[in-house]
């Protein structure tokens, strides 16, 4: 009953060329997406357009922005709006990125109004949320990431929460090389779900999407996605590579 997902997030990579040879690529490799599975990409802002109108003919195949801003409108120059987003057909929005919150300053309260302009403006949050190693160090994840969840989405409602979905990425996996254990991953999905069941009702909890990202690539993304609380990944470094990111999407059960 819940959608499987496998979301490549480009960063701040690839040009234009690049970037359209890219999915080209990901398309050429003919993935047959099963019922309730999704296929999501990240571009950057100026890519979006494109990214769109290269994916419409395939079910299934979504693209999402990197950020949109806390406001509606106005004087914010350099800024990019929910309501700019929905106005080109973007499907999903990520927001809390770790980068984002350590370069930008963003913060939970921050994240809570964008969750609201995506919200407002037809757009999917993948919010991400997870812990840096010394958290992890002090073995403290669970009350840290609970924080992120409690101040960032616990004022929706039920009904918002349904177009929300989470990723779990620990700080000290992302462009690391290190990986979550698959039972690290297992746990602290169970955790967040169990969050979310307990705030927002045993349903929420069994709807919401937790993708687990931070170093995944073709050669752990199967154990990965064969537990019970991971529904599929948010692909960094090894969604720019083709073969890497099919290989990938081919590992969602
Ligand atoms: P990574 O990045 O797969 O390169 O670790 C994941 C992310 O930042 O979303």
């Amino acid at each position: 009953m819940r959608k499987k997902i496998v979301a490549g997030n480009w960063k701040m990579n690839l040009t234009l060329a690049q970037g359209e040879q890219l999915i080209n690529d990901i398309l050429q490799a003919g993935l047959t997406l099963k019922e309730g599975q999704e296929v999501v990409v990240a571009t950057p802002f100026p890519y979006l357009l494109k990214a769109k109108a290269l994916l419409k003919n395939y079910p299934g195949f979504y693209v999402a922005a990197q950020n949109c801003h806390s406001e509606k409108s106005g004087a914010y120059t350099g800024e990019v709006s929910a309501e700019m987003l929905q106005s080109i057909g973007v499907d999903y929005v990520i927001l809390g990125h770790s980068e984002r919150r350590e370069y930008f300053q963003e913060s939970n309260a921050m994240l809570a109004k964008k969750i609201d302009q995506a919200l407002a403006n037809g757009l999917k949050p993948i919010f991400c949320c997870g812990e840096p190693l010394e958290v992890r160090q002090a073995e403290t994840q669970n009350a840290y990431v609970a924080k992120q969840l409690e101040e960032s989405l616990y004022h929706l409602t039920a009904e918002q929460l349904k177009q929300v979905v989470i990723a779990y990425e620990p700080i000290w996996a992302i462009g690391t090389g290190l990986t979550a254990s698959a039972a690290q991953a297992q746990d602290m999905h169970a955790f967040i779900r169990s969050q979310i069941a307990n705030k927002f009702g045993r349903e929420a909890g069994l709807h919401i999407s937790v993708l687990y990202g931070g170093s995944a690539k073709p050669g752990n993304a199967a154990e990965l996605f064969s537990c019970p609380d991971v529904d599929g990944g948010l692909i960094g470094g090894a969604s720019l590579v083709a073969a890497d990111f099919v290989s990938i999407i081919e590992k969602l059960s």
